[in-house]
């Protein structure tokens, strides 16, 4: 069985409640899910699983200080997490508020540990994205979101997709 990791920040819960939805739509396609809050992950982590997730609130257009540090700290391990599978969400305040930066900001971490990151051609495009909580649109990108994870991490282990 293929597995993922989804670490999340979150300051008021918005992320948090992303991150179990992204979950529980991933465990829905067969797929070991594990969820953990980012001060409870070491780099250690992040080597254990095939598809890593991360999401941050938007600060600023960026990810928050606290994935930051997560990310700074893998360092430690660079070049040991190349071929997996990578992936972000955001919840932001405003809809042009910087979501889409803070996405990037986190693949393009992803793509600097040589992982491989999921885009997304009809849904939201870099990841899932609420403002605010999650509403019924963002509980919509998170499930198509999830499906792609799962499928593309399947193929990339050589796993069957079944429709
Ligand atoms: C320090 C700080 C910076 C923020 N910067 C932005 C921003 O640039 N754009 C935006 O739309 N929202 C911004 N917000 C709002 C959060 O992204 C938003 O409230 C989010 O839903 C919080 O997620 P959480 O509940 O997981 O903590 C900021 C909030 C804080 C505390």
């Amino acid at each position: 069985m293929v597995s993922v990791l989804i670490v999340y920040y979150t300051k008021s819960g918005n992320t948090k409640e992303m991150a179990n939805m992204i979950a529980a739509y991933i465990r829905n396609e067969n797929v070991d899910v594990e969820v953990r809050d980012v001060f409870d992950t070491t780099p250690e982590y992040l080597l254990e699983y095939d598809g890593i997730i991360l999401g941050s609130p938007t600060y600023y257009g960026d990810m928050a200080a606290e994935m930051k540090e997560l990310i700074d700290k893998s360092v430690k391990y660079h070049g040991e997490l190349s071929g997996k599978l990578g992936g972000a969400f955001t919840s932001s305040a405003y809809i042009g508020g910087g979501n889409e930066t803070t996405l990037l900001s986190i693949l393009k971490a992803m793509l600097i540990h040589g992982m491989v990151v999921v885009g997304v051609h009809n849904a939201d495009h870099y990841g899932p994205v609420a403002i605010g909580s999650p509403d019924e649109r963002a509980e919509k990108q998170c499930r198509v979101y999830a499906k792609k994870f799962a499928d593309t991490l399947k193929s990339l282990k050589g796993f069957d997709i079944v429709d």
